[in-house]
């Protein structure tokens, strides 16, 4: 339980800590590469950690000292039969990317993880690798972990995505790498393309047409640097808190502006928000840029289409910001957020109705009409990290104090966020 209020500006700088979904990869690619990967701005969460201890069980070497991690490894032709059970936690990221990458091993493995887990659907990942010539069985028919998976040559194939899930792509790329024959993935729509990005880096080579992306197999990785970039979704917290708190000036240093993930710099444009950003020469081989944000009024905007998977993650703030903003804000296109971590659209219509927000739930996202005065009060995380710092935020506006009933499950995905919630309230004079 935490207890959070605060009734001043925010002011201030930060330096956005790195990118979870670049994180996982870095770790990941490392360990199917043979030889030394290093990587800088590690995000040391708890879903990243999660990544590390899998990797681990496979043989390979990984050193954490800080944002700084060394791992070395044998290369994926090379990794061990683990022998336990590869417990991925809260992760989405770890255990869907891994059943790709697994599939492809001469070795069998069990994954299981945390309650929430062994609710999201696993199919979308199991029937295109089933296709392939994978051996996965898993609970229903393969839709829910435990997943126990006995690695086999694969076989290419030429596969239109029936979701809009960076997951599921990079789940069947990297069982693509080591198929015979040329991989050939078709999204529908175009979402995060750190794993295409970062395979290049690798020396993977890949070909992008639009939405069709091809990988010929047989491939294999070469060690790299990483550099992580900042996690625009952990931005988008001081983002819409200072767009929203009163006489605030927030800037942000060390943002990852990677364009399929940017919608809610998007949306706050679109919002009227004061909204500068400079982009840096970026060490990274992703683009990053420092952004500023002061106080405005805000009007509403509507949501959907293809800005979706380029802030899915970020809806729960974005519909906190709704809730302060001149008219009616409509979301649509979103039933993923039905199989996050919780059912988000569910999870964000309670919480911030029990706030006193003008919002309803639909079929596929929801309709927010404002500006409202919020009240505290306490807030159910359901185990998911941003429904937490949603509520966290909240907080800046409320006229009581908010209740978090676990604010242990931020760390997941910002394991400094309260540091960062005192360092930008300090100042409120
Ligand atoms: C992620 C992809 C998205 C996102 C998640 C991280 C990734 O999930 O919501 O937080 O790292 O590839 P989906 O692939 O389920 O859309």
């Amino acid at each position: 339980m935490k207890s959070l209020q605060h009734t001043g500006r925010l002011k201030g700088t930060l330096s956005i800590p790195g990118d979870k979904s670049v994180s996982h990869r870095s770790i990941l690619f490392g360990a199917m590469a043979k030889g030394v990967t290093t990587v800088e701005g590690f995000l040391q969460s708890d879903d990243c950690l999660s990544t590390i201890d899998c990797v681990r069980k496979f043989g390979v070497d990984v050193a954490v000292e800080g944002e700084s991690v060394t791992i070395t490894s044998d290369g994926i032709e090379n990794w061990v039969e683990p022998d336990t059970i590869l417990y991925t936690g809260n992760s989405g990221t770890t255990t869907r990317l891994l059943s790709g990458v697994l599939a492809s091993t001469n070795f069998a493995s069990v994954m299981i993880g945390d309650e929430s887990i062994q609710k999201r659907p696993m199919k979308r990942v199991t029937d295109p690798l089933r296709q392939m010539g994978a051996d996965i069985i898993g609970r229903k028919g393969g839709n829910f972990t435990p997943l126990a998976i006995q690695g086999r040559e694969l076989t290419a194939i030429d596969y239109p995505m029936p979701v809009a899930s960076a997951q599921v792509k990079s789940a069947i790329l990297l069982a693509g790498i080591r198929a015979e024959g040329t991989t050939i993935i078709t999204e529908l729509e175009k979402t995060r393309d750190h794993t295409e990005k970062m395979l290049r880096h690798f020396g993977v080579e890949l070909d992008e047409q639009d939405k069709t992306i091809s990988l010929r197999g047989g491939q294999t990785l070469t060690p790299a640097h990483i550099v992580v970039p900042g996690d625009i979704s952990s931005a988008a917290f001081w983002l819409v808190a200072g767009a929203i708190t009163k006489d605030s000036e927030v800037e942000l240093a060390n943002v990852g502006l990677n364009p399929t993930r940017d919608g809610i710099l998007e949306v706050l444009k679109n919002m009227g928000a004061d909204l500068s950003f400079d982009s840096a020469d970026s060490p990274s081989h992703e683009e990053i840029g420092t952004l500023k944000i002061r106080t405005s009024s805000l009007r509403s905007t509507e949501i959907g289409g293809s800005l979706i998977p380029r802030l899915i993650d970020e809806i729960p703030i974005i519909a906190l910001l709704a809730t302060q903003a001149e008219g009616t804000t409509i979301i649509r296109d979103a039933e993923e957020l039905k199989v996050k971590e919780t059912n988000r659209i569910d999870a964000v219509v309670t919480e911030l109705k029990k706030l006193g927000a003008d919002i309803e739930s639909t079929e596929d996202g929801m309709v927010i009409t404002g500006p409202t005065p919020l009240t505290g009060g306490k807030i159910t995380t359901y185990g998911d990290h941003r429904i937490g710092m949603m509520g966290a935020i909240a907080s800046l506006l409320t006229s009581t104090p908010i209740e978090l009933d676990d604010p242990e499950c931020i760390a997941v995905s910002y394991p400094t966020f309260f540091d960062h919630y005192s360092k930008l309230t300090a100042d409120s004079h």
